[in-house]
């Protein structure tokens, strides 16, 4: 794929805005670093975000949209959120909240958690995007998986030339480090991950308390699940279906639903977390998966399913 591009201007957004359309991703600064965006609707073009990165594992991604309505669309806000919001957005700060009943947010997009980081960007070039698309769009950093985040088009072309259509050059980003994550309600504000806004600063403007989070416990009672699993028992590389099982297929096994019948990589990871959250909902006391080859996103729905499989 040959990579064009093109400095921030009208033109380049309204090109911009035609490929996140038709399901593809694009580079855009915002005012952290460089974020690799697609439509976070589309579980195809969330694919090709990791399609394109190389990452080995599917972690949930950040959902941008242009504005707080929108975002009050797609999550619900405890108040103190809404507060902290109003105080800060447009601006790098990113806030968990649980994802509205019927959120047409794609479920590879938040890896299958009920609940979906959010964040409205300031930077004028990602704003011109997502308001020319008019799409919440998914964006992870625009860089490829295990090298440094991109604070230049320059970066990003290094590291994804080849592997994406466009990257719009804004010049250097301000802020230079990714957006802060915070978890909050009215028990107080819990920080997932740092950056240039300081936690203590942020819960003050919420009118909550900062509950600073011992790093061991993250995966206590109570703390943020990181990471969606199903919760019926999983078995790998099933042929068939046994006893009261449920088969997820691939390829030439068709199981109860397919990831893809055409033995679509892109295709089986779109739909990897709806596959399941319907087995697990199936009624059945198990689930089994084909067996999907360990190339390309298939490294990262492995990874998941491999997770998924382990006793817990
Ligand atoms: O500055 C930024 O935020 C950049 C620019 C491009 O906007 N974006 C960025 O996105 O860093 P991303 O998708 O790489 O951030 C993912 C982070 C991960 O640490 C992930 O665990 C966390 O967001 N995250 C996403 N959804 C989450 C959720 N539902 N619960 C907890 N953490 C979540
Ligand atoms: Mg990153």
């Amino acid at each position: 794929m040959n990579t064009v591009v093109l400095p921030f201007d009208d033109a380049a957004i309204a090109r911009a805005a035609e490929l996140v359309r038709a399901g593809q991703p694009v580079a855009v600064p915002t005012e952290t670093v460089y974020g690799l965006a697609a439509d976070a609707t589309n579980p195809q073009a969330v694919a090709a975000i990791y399609a394109a990165k190389g990452r080995p594992s599917f972690n949930p991604l950040i959902v941008h949209v242009s504005d707080l309505d929108l975002a009050r669309t797609l999550a619900d806000f405890p108040a103190p959120a809404l507060r902290l919001a109003e105080a800060i957005w447009p601006g790098p700060l990113t806030i968990v909240a649980p994802l509205m009943p019927k959120s047409p947010i794609a479920s590879l997009a938040t890896a299958g958690l009920s609940t979906v980081a959010i964040r409205v960007p300031a930077h004028p070039a990602m704003q011109a995007l997502l308001r020319a698309a008019g799409l919440p769009l998914a964006a992870p950093s625009a860089n490829a998986s295990g090298t440094i985040s991109p604070t230049r088009a320059e970066h990003v072309l290094k590291s994804l030339g080849g592997r994406i259509p466009l990257v719009i050059d804004g010049g250097r980003t301000m802020v230079g480090l990714e957006s802060t994550i915070v978890a909050i309600d009215d028990a107080g504000l819990r920080l997932l991950r740092p950056g240039q806004l300081s936690a203590e600063d942020l819960a003050a403007l919420a009118r909550v308390p900062f509950i600073a989070s011992d790093s061991n416990r993250i995966e206590a009672p109570g703390q943020l699940a990181s990471h969606y699993a199903p919760a019926l028992p999983l078995r790998l590389s099933a042929d068939s279906a046994r006893d009261d099982e449920w088969l997820i297929g691939f390829g030439a096994i068709a199981g109860d639903r397919t990831l893809s019948d055409s033995g679509d990589l892109v295709e089986a990871a779109a739909n990897l977390f709806d596959a399941l959250h319907e087995a697990d909902a199936s009624g059945r006391s198990a689930i089994a998966v084909a067996a999907v080859p360990d190339n390309g996103l298939g490294v990262a729905i492995n990874d998941r399913l491999r997770r998924a499989a382990a006793p817990r």
